[in-house]
């Protein structure tokens, strides 16, 4: 790919084959399993098109603060964030130094971004910063297999797998990067996805919070 090309991919096409693969009725069912455990104030780190907002339970959450750097995407969720039942606030930036008060959230929510997001330790530190020190995070993402052979592809596949899929890392071990972050793990369900192949599958789905 020429460069204009790379960048005319990323920058149109990329944002769009993400919301639709985001939107597939398999991983709805997992948003079902976490986003109405959501309470109080939420940090919403990488809100992207806003697909979470539906599940949220309004009765339970007074505010959600989403974050992201992506324009194309926001864009696309702008009809959600703007008939969601409660109060939100949108923040164009990137999760690694985000321009709020330490202390400031009762939950941290993050689906399908930790794979994503470049500096992803430094944007734990920060979302641990954010959250109250009694808060909670809210996790469900896809990682690296507990299976080593799995693992191995996954290794091998990321670098390819990030230029085509948004700067999207198949390996990384969710469990572990939020631990390092200062986090204690409450709990955590390993699974694959009915259908998808280990590579992308394999889920991480749980809640933690600050030691
Ligand atoms: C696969 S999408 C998931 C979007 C959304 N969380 C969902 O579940 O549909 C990954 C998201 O991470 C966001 N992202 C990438 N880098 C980020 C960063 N540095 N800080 C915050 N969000 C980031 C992208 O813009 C995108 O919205």
């Amino acid at each position: 790919m020429t460069s204009a090309c790379a960048s005319l991919y990323e920058r149109y096409l990329a944002p769009r084959l993400v919301h639709g693969a985001c939107s597939l009725n398999v991983v709805a069912e997992q948003r079902r399993r976490i986003v109405p455990r959501a309470e109080g104030v939420v940090l919403e780190v990488g809100i992207g098109s806003g697909l979470n907002l539906p599940h949220y339970a309004p009765s339970r959450v007074t505010r959600v603060i989403g974050v992201d750097p992506d324009a194309a995407l926001l864009r696309i969720g702008r009809k959600r964030l703007k008939a969601a039942p409660f109060e939100i606030e949108v923040v164009r930036g990137s999760a690694e130094d985000m321009p709020l008060e330490a202390g400031t959230a009762d939950t941290a929510l993050v689906t399908y971004t930790l794979c994503t997001i470049p500096d992803v330790e430094r944007a734990l530190l920060d979302i641990r910063r954010v959250l109250k020190p009694g808060g909670r995070l809210l996790f469900c993402e896809h990682g690296r297999s507990h299976s080593p052979r799995a693992a191995k592809w996954q290794d091998r596949l990321t670098p390819l797998w990030k230029r085509m899929a948004g700067g999207c890392h198949l390996n990384r071990s969710v469990s572990r990067l939020i631990e390092t972050a200062g986090f204690a793990i409450e709990s955590v369900d390993n699974y694959k996805l009915p259908l998808a192949p280990e590579l992308i599958g394999f889920h991480y789905l749980g809640s933690a919070r600050p030691r």
